[in-house]
C-alpha cells in the first residue's frame, strides 16, 4: 500500500510524511525532493531556468513513475500535484493507494507561508501579508475541489503527535 498526503503548501505534508513513514517502518519519498535529485536543480531553479510548464510536466512523469510501482512507501506531493486532471487520474479511486488531505486553516498557512515564502516560487514574489492573504484566498478556494477527491481529509491544525494518531485511525 502506498500513501500519498496532499495539501496546500506549507500543510505540514513532509513533515508528516517523514513521521509517518518511520512509524510505519518504511520508505518516505517527497516528490519535490525527488524532482531536484533528478534535475540536479532546486524547485525555484528550475520555474526560473525552464519554467513552471516544464516544472509541471516533470511533476507529472515523476509522480507516473512512483505511483506505478508496488512499492510500500508513504509519498508526499508539491501543493500543486493533484490540481491537475492528468495527476488526479493517477491518484484517485486507486485500490492500492490511500490519498490523505492535509487540511490547514488559512490563517495558518498565511502566517507559515509568510515565513518560508522565499523558495516556493509562486508566492516568492509576493511582498506583504496582505498580498498574500489575497492571492492564498483566491489560490486556496480554486484547488480545494481538487484536494477534497483525496479520499480522507486529516485536520491538520493540531500538532504533528495529533495528526499521525489521526492518520493512523482512518487508516487501520
Ligand atoms: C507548488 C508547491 C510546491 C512546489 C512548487 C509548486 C504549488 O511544493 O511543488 O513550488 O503549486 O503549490 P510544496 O507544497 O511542498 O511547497
Amino acid at each position: 500500500m502506498k500513501i500519498i498526503l496532499l495539501g496546500y503548501m506549507t500543510s505540514g505534508k513532509s513533515l508528516i510524511g517523514k513521521k509517518l513513514a518511520q512509524t510505519l517502518d518504511c520508505e518516505f519519498i517527497d516528490l519535490d525532493e525527488w524532482i531536484e535529485k533528478k534535475e540536479k536543480l532546486k524547485i525555484s531553479e528550475i520555474f526560473k531556468k525552464r519554467g513552471e510548464i516544464y516544472f509541471r510536466k516533470l511533476e507529472h512523469e515523476t509522480l507516473k513513475t512512483l505511483v506505478l510501482d508496488t512499492k510500500r512507501n508513504v509519498i508526499s506531493l508539491g501543493g500543486g500535484t493533484p490540481c491537475y486532471s492528468n495527476n488526479l487520474d493517477l491518484l484517485i479511486n486507486k485500490s492500492d493507494l490511500k490519498t490523505l488531505y492535509l487540511k490547514v486553516s488559512m490563517t495558518n498557512l498565511v502566517d507559515r507561508l509568510f515565513k518560508e515564502k522565499k523558495n516556493r516560487p509562486l508566492v516568492s514574489h509576493i511582498k506583504t501579508k496582505e498580498e498574500l492573504t489575497e492571492f492564498v484566498g483566491k489560490h486556496l478556494f480554486e484547488r480545494i475541489p481538487f484536494y477534497t477527491q483525496a479520499e480522507f481529509t486529516i485536520d491538520a491544525d493540531r500538532t504533528e503527535n495529533e495528526i499521525i494518531e489521526s492518520i493512523l485511525f482512518k487508516l487501520f
